[in-house]
Formats: structure tokens, sequence, C-alpha cells
């Protein structure tokens, strides 16, 4: 029998369970087995930026490192505001965490329940919906259209037909590297139903050359049912330092805010700090850059007529012409690691763009693979 004590007991352990363990499983499915492998590994699996820390961040976190023995409490405020302000936005319309994932994590929890149900495309970037998953939320996965961009109008008409929920949409969207374009944006935020929050996830937008597509950050700042997040991880290629944020109207972040677990490391928070100030030179170098690789890959993969999806994002899908789950496991002892299988694109690998000679040693392994 479950007693009132007991009942509490469990659910506090659920709820501790719940917030480990989609970060753990996300883990586990990263995780190649690294026994055997060759030592000159090229990791090409989880969408980092080659270009590594920037200079200058990298000298804000040596001149932090020997007072970080204290908490810096007192300049978490200089930190919001500096982030804030670098995205034309208010320190009250952002909530900072551990990446984009710990923010992600508190929106699905806030904005989802039992009958307010999660939405969005399949596949999309997993994180969000393990959480919908592992807080028993109702989940609702629409099918990509057939150039394998999200049809903005199903996931209105879903959201609709449960009488409001949490819209989530990846732009690029991960694992397809497509995009949602500046009109279907716009539509949707013009026909969200009742009840309903659209959380658009910007990991990667700073990836993307096309002119027609755009942040949905303006919508935040004109106050719409409109949430972004937002991660370092990416273009700023901070991924081991774990910031991120979202972006949200401040009643929403004042509603959320107390669901944060902690503040950032100060290191890692003077290291965005630093970054964002050169955000006009960083950005657009790296953005110009990635692409050159990207298009060189693009242009040898029509050269042999292997079909992919045209990305816009630092990874890419590829059609093996086979299942894909088998041709992936082939790679990693050959010196190149790619990135999971998608279900249910079960023909498509996905590779995320590294450096050039990375990408050298990419086409010669696949290459192999695919003619064998
Ligand atoms: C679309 C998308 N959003 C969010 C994340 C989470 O990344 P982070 O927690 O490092 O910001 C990822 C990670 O790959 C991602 O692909």
């Amino acid at each position: 029998m479950v007693t009132r004590r007991s009942f509490f007991a469990q659910a506090g352990a659920a709820a501790a369970a719940v917030r480990l363990m989609p970060e753990m499983a996300w883990a586990q499915r990263a995780a190649i087995k690294t026994s055997g492998l060759p030592k000159d590994m090229v990791w090409l699996n989880a969408n980092e930026n080659p270009a590594g820390i920037p200079e200058v961040s990298q000298a804000a976190m040596r001149e932090v490192i020997p007072t970080a023995y204290r908490y810096h409490y007192q300049e978490f405020g200089d930190v919001d505001a500096a982030i804030a302000k670098s995205e034309e936005l208010t320190p009250d319309q952002i909530l900072i965490g551990a990446g984009s994932s710990e923010p992600l994590h508190i929106i699905v929890d806030a904005y989802t329940s039992e009958t307010r149900p999660f939405i969005t495309v399949t596949p999309a970037y997993e994180g969000p919906v393990e959480v919908a998953k592992a807080l028993g939320r109702k989940i609702i996965l629409t099918k990509l259209r057939e150039d394998y961009t999200a049809d903005v109008h199903k996931l209105a008409e879903e959201a609709d037909k449960s009488r409001g929920g949490l819209i989530y949409l990846c732009n690029p969207n991960n694992p397809t590297s497509t995009v949602t374009r500046a009109k279907d944006l716009d539509w949707l935020v013009a026909n969200l139903p009742p009840n309903t929050t659209l959380l658009m996830d910007e990991a990667y937008i700073h990836f993307v050359e096309e002119p027609d597509v755009k942040s949905a950050l303006p919508y935040v700042r004109q106050g719409k049912d409109v949430i972004v997040a937002r991660t370092y991880s990416k273009i700023y290629g901070m991924a081991g330092l774990r910031v991120g944020f979202v972006a949200a109207r401040p009643d929403i972040i004042e509603r959320v805010r107390p669901l944060r677990m902690n503040i950032i490391s100060i290191v890692s928070a003077r290291a965005v700090v630093a970054a964002v100030k050169q955000q006009q030179t960083i950005v657009p170098e790296r953005r110009a850059s990635l692409a050159r690789t990207r298009r060189e890959l693009c242009g040898w993969l029509r050269d042999r007529s292997v079909k992919f999806v045209e990305p816009h994002a630092n990874f890419l899908m590829i059609d093996c012409g086979r299942n894909a789950r088998e041709f992936i496991a082939k790679m990693p002892p050959l010196g190149v690691a790619p990135g999971r299988p998608f279900p249910p694109l079960d023909n498509l690998l996905r590779v995320t763009i590294g450096t050039d000679q990375e990408m050298a040693k990419f086409r010669d392994v696949f290459w192999k693979v695919y003619k064998a």
C-alpha cells in the first residue's frame, strides 16, 4: 500500500530521476564504444564546432580561474545584462542555464501537462521529447513534409485539436538540417491556437545563409506567446562550457525562473560575456568558414550522385542507399564516428561538418563503405 509519506518519497525520487534521466539517455546514445578504436578517431557525431572556444573567451577564463573559488553571485546581474543586450533583449526577458538543455527542460516541464501536449515533428532534436516522455506528458509527433521540412499547418492543427499545447520547433531542425522559412514562421505565430505557446529552438540559426530564414526573437520582443532557445555550444564552440538561454516575455520568464537549478559556472559565464562582445566578427566569420566546408562536401556528394538533404546547419544527412544503422557501424573502426541512426529516417546518416582535414578523412571512409 502506498502511504501518503511513501508516496511523497517515491514522487521525490521519481522527480529526481526525471531531472537526470534524459541527459543520461542522450549521453548513452551518443556513446560509441572506444575500446579498440583508432587513436586519431575523427568525431563527427555531436554537431560540435571544431573552431573551438574563441581566443577572447579563453583569455577571459584564464583570468577568472584564480578567483573561481568564490561563487561570484554578485556578478550574475551583469552576466544576464550582457547576454540580454547582445540580442537586444532586457535581463527580465532571458533565463540562462547549463547549455540550452536546462532551460529547454524547464519550459517543457512548465508548459506541458497530461492534457496540454508537447507537439513537435519527427524526427526533431530528442532532448525535449525525452523530457516530455519522462514527465509523463502527452506527446504529439507530426510527420515532416516530403522535403524534410516541418509542416507548420499540421503543428497548429494538432494544438487546436488539443485545445492548446507547447509547439516545439527547431530552426534549423536537428537531425535534418532543414529550415522553417520566414513565411511559415510568420504564419504559425499569426495562427497560434488559443492556450498555445511556440518554443523555437535556434541552436543552429547562426549557420543559416538563406535570406528567407529569420529568428523568432522579434516575436519575443513584441510580447507574443513565443519562446526562443539559444545556445553557446554551436557557433560559439563552447559545448563543454554549458551555457544557453531561453528568451521570452517577462511574465513567462518570471514564471519559470524558480525552476532553475542554479547559476552557471563563473568561468563559463566570463567566456560567453567575452565572446558576445565580439559577436559581430565571431559569428559571420565562423558561418562563412563552415559554409565553405559544407559546400565542398555537398559538391563532392553531387559529383558522385550521392543524395543528401540540402543542409543549413553545421551537419547534413546523407542517403546511404541502404540501412544507415549498419553503414554507421562500419565507420568507427576505420577512424570516423558519424551521428547515430535517426529513425524513421532509416537510410540517412547524419554527419557534423568538421575541419577540412576531418572532412577529407570522412570522404575517404564514407566512400570506402559506400562502394563496398
Ligand atoms: C537543436 C538542439 N537544441 C539544443 C541542444 C542542446 O545543446 P546544449 O545543451 O549544449 O545547448 C542541441 C544539442 O545538440 C540541439 O541539437
